[in-house]
């Protein structure tokens, strides 16, 4: 979809660890785009490209960066279902609860958002990508993320819950990428 590259770019700057972390995410999401409907794939790469463009100081009003990239989209008159996407991505949710902020969470009140495979392929590409980037393992980068906030930290907090959530929706995106589709050739080399 075309602007979400750019306006990740003008808002997170294009170096430093934020930008490697989301072009990391935003490869991880195309690979991961044949696990969702063809027409959703745009959808999915631009909420990729877009999922923390709320850590950018201009948008800061929640401090939470989920909420505070989807309003930016929802004023900017972006598809509801990226705006939805950037506030569910890694099951934010959980999240929100523990910070007071679930009843912000309402506006994006919709399944797709948070369960089917391209919610699914969101968390996966967010959740096996390193904060520089690199490829990484789901349960190694929860277990980094901790470290970092801390173990008083709202995510620390809502992890008992949150972590099977992101755990079965990386390993349904892994099924599906390794189910073939029906794009993909057969033993006789034609498209089922
Ligand atoms: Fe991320």
């Amino acid at each position: 979809m075309a602007g979400a590259r750019g306006l990740a770019g003008d808002l997170l700057g294009r170096r430093g660890a934020r930008w490697l972390h989301t072009e990391g995410v935003a490869r991880r999401a195309t690979e991961a785009a044949p696990t969702v409907d063809a027409h959703d794939r745009p959808l999915l790469v631009a909420a990729a490209w877009l999922h923390d463009i709320g850590y950018a100081d201009p948008l800061r009003r929640s401090t939470f960066h989920p909420l505070d990239g989807a309003w930016h989209l929802s004023d900017h008159h972006w598809p509801t279902l990226v705006a939805g996407l950037v506030a569910h991505h890694s099951a934010a949710r959980f999240v929100a609860a523990v910070r007071g902020l679930a009843p912000y969470m309402h506006r994006y009140d919709d399944r797709r958002f948070t369960t089917g495979s391209l919610a699914d392929a969101l968390t996966y590409a967010d959740q096996t990508t390193g904060p520089t980037g690199e490829e990484m393992d789901a349960e190694d980068r929860m277990a980094d993320m901790l470290r970092r906030h801390g173990s008083d930290s709202p995510n620390a907090r809502a992890h008992e819950l949150r972590a099977p959530v992101i755990r079965a929706a990386v390993q349904r995106t892994r099924q599906r990428l390794d189910r073939p589709g029906p794009d993909a050739p057969t033993a006789l080399g034609v498209p089922r």
